[in-house]
């Protein structure tokens, strides 16, 4: 770098105000969105305003004690994510600063101290790389090199950059390197590239791919409630809004322990702190249901508190993507859980509210729609570009689920009526039923899905046979549907008339509902047995409730009354199920299901008995 060259990049503090700064001498040097550095603190900050004679830039970090003419130094390069091994089980704050060696930086020095520079992933430590090509190969952005076993769960594949190819000159054998050692070298079309394991890629950038694909496959929470009535596909998106103790905490954490994603990434975005410290321990417990291993190795988390400055909490989100988008380019069907959106976009109109800038509706910028549809529509299910290790196409997924939490449960506000418009399924959380204790406190008439059309096939491959009822999945939520709906109107009647003037047959709509309610759509987070539900007990379970609705509406027309059908024993074990009946051991339910055939013709034997006599 030339004398001069050092003059342009260097300019000084001109203004302070709260966690802007005013810097003059950047202004003929630096573009939108670049990385500026406070030289003596070492404090990060991002260009967001540029004038002829200043440029405004938000500081990622509190900017105390900051003096005029101290000064800044700009990077020349947008907010970026290191990319490399190293990712899985760690820590970030929302500008990839890593939780835990910052804080073992305040255990040692009783503080969080401003500016202390750590890399985001280790530079020391070694990870075993097993290469894939030979020199001689010719490589494209995308392809895999090789890969390494970055936890037990996931191997990680070592990809060439965007924007580079060329002809392998030489790569390392198989063995244990850091990220920024050189593990081949590339001859492009004017020079030889050393290559490391290390990328950066910018945050407000999506990573290109090859083709968007539509996803047919699911994906799967655990939820019943969910995976019945308000499915959503590998690299769909979901908001799920709902007030203050309206559930959206446990559903994201039950999501992340759950769901068929390889990898998770977990936003904890401007919650409270000590909220973050629990999630942060309850993960760390937690065990991957499928392999027994720490859950940890295949998650990424980044933490937010809403103590952390606004700028880094709202790059977080873009932070969380941009890692997620690496992940599906490996050919990885990721889960990205932003919880909540709405902390993050009152950090956007923090910050507006600082550049004095026309609020829109209540208070938040202009762009709040913009910035939200940004995020969301870098979900989706894709054809990556490159080729695996053997030169095979990849296809990975990004879904996003963000949670909102409306003041007040409010969902016509800003954050929840936009984001409304950028989901294809929306979780309506509602209070009542959360006060009345039913979990997932999922609305059955606000909530909708667009998904499931494109999953039915998925599920009719997956249908178990019962040769008494014949719905198949999709006809199943239709029957639920109706039966609910039918409760629901009944329900307003009988504040009326009162339950005991209807007619036995609308009893047992009512009488149904209520099992479908209680028995399968509430569900204990916290239930071992409970919390999760898979594919196959899910249809036995929703097959059965809709096997004794049909077996008694017949009950019924042969002159029956609803008592009679609430006396039967097996009512019991079909509302105990949920905790009764453990996933793997699902063909029990057929049992159930035998003893519901047995006491229903016995109930019309003794009726036939009753009669004769
Ligand atoms: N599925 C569930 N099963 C049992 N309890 C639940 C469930 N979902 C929520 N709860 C209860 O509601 C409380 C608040 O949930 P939380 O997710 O923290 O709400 P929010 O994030 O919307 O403020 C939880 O601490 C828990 O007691
Ligand atoms: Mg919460």
């Amino acid at each position: 770098m030339t004398e001069l060259d050092e003059k342009i990049q260097t300019g000084f503090i001109s203004a302070i105000n709260g966690t802007l700064i005013e810097i003059k001498g950047l202004e003929k040097s630096v573009k939108l969105h670049e990385l500026i550095k406070i030289s003596y603190h070492n404090i990060l900050g991002e260009v967001i305003q540029i004038y002829s004679n200043h440029v405004v830039a938000q500081c990622y970090e509190n900017t105390n004690n900051l003096h005029l003419n101290e000064s800044v130094v700009s990077l020349q390069e947008a907010l970026s994510m290191e990319l490399a091994p190293g990712l899985l089980s760690n820590i970030f704050d929302g500008i990839q600063r890593p939780l835990k060696e910052i804080y073992e930086g305040i255990k040692h020095s009783g503080f969080l101290q401003r500016g202390i520079e750590v890399p985001s992933l280790s530079r020391t430590k070694k990870w075993h790389f097993k290469p894939q090509k030979k020199v001689g190969d010719k490589v494209f952005p995308g392809d895999v090199i090789g890969e390494v076993e970055e936890t037990p769960l996931i191997s990680h594949k070592i990809m060439v950059p965007h924007q580079i190819s060329g002809e392998v000159v030489s790569i390392v054998k198989e063995g244990e390197y850091t990220i920024t050692d050189e593990i081949y070298l590339l001859k492009t079309k004017d020079k030889e590239e050393r290559m490391t394991m290390l990328q950066k890629w910018p945050v407000t950038k999506s990573r290109p791919f090859r083709a968007r694909i539509k996803s047919q496959k699911p994906l799967l929470t655990g939820l019943r409630v969910i995976d019945l009535l308000f499915p959503i596909a590998k690299g769909g998106t979901v908001a799920v809004p709902g007030g203050f103790g309206t559930g959206k905490t446990v559903i994201q954490q039950s999501i992340a322990k759950w769901c068929n994603a390889d990898i998770i990434i977990f936003i904890g975005c401007g919650e409270r702190g000590n909220e973050i410290a629990d999630v942060l321990k309850e993960f760390g417990n937690l065990i991957d249901p499928q392999s027994g291993r720490p859950l940890l190795e295949r998650i990424v988390l980044i933490a937010n508190t809403s103590n952390m400055p606004v700028s880094a909490r709202e790059a977080s989100i873009f932070s969380g993507v941009t890692i997620a988008e690496y992940y599906r380019d490996m050919g990885y069907d990721v889960a990205v859980l932003a919880d909540s959106t709405s902390r993050w976009a009152e950090s956007l109109r923090e910050i507006s509210g600082l550049l004095e800038e026309m609020p829109a509706e209540e208070g938040y910028p202009a762009y709040l729609p913009s910035k939200l549809s940004k995020f969301y529509e870098r979900a989706g299910s894709v054809k990556t570009i490159g080729l695996t290790g053997v030169g095979e196409e990849k296809i990975g997924s990004i879904s996003i689920i963000g949670s909102v939490s409306p003041p007040s449960g409010d969902f016509s506000e800003p954050v929840t009526s936009t984001t409304k418009r950028f989901v294809q399924a929306f979780w309506a959380l509602d209070a009542s039923l959360a006060y009345s204790k039913h979990y997932p406190a999922i609305n059955w008439f606000d909530s909708y899905s667009n998904y499931p059309e494109y999953l039915s096939d998925w599920w009719f491959e997956r249908d178990i046979d019962w040769q008494e009822i014949d719905y198949n999945w999709y006809q199943c939520r239709r029957e639920v549907n109706d039966i609910l709906s039918k409760e629901n109107e009944l329900l307003n009647i009988i504040q009326l008339i009162g339950e005991e003037n209807l007619p036995e047959m609308e009893k047992l709509d009512i009488f149904i509902g209520k099992i479908i309610r209680e028995s399968f759509l509430i569900q204990n987070a916290f239930d071992p047995i409970d919390a999760f539900t898979t594919v196959e007990k899910l249809l036995s379970q929703i097959k059965l409730i809709l096997l004794l609705h049909k077996e008694s509406k017949e009950l019924i027309q042969q002159g029956f009354i609803i008592e009679d059908i609430k006396s039967l024993a097996v009512i019991n074990e079909i509302m105990r199920l949920n905790i009764s009946i453990p996933n793997q051991e699902f063909l029990k339910i057929l049992s159930i299901k035998n003893q519901l055939i047995r006491e229903i013709e016995s109930l019309k034997l003794i009726s036939g008995v009753r009669k004769k006599v």
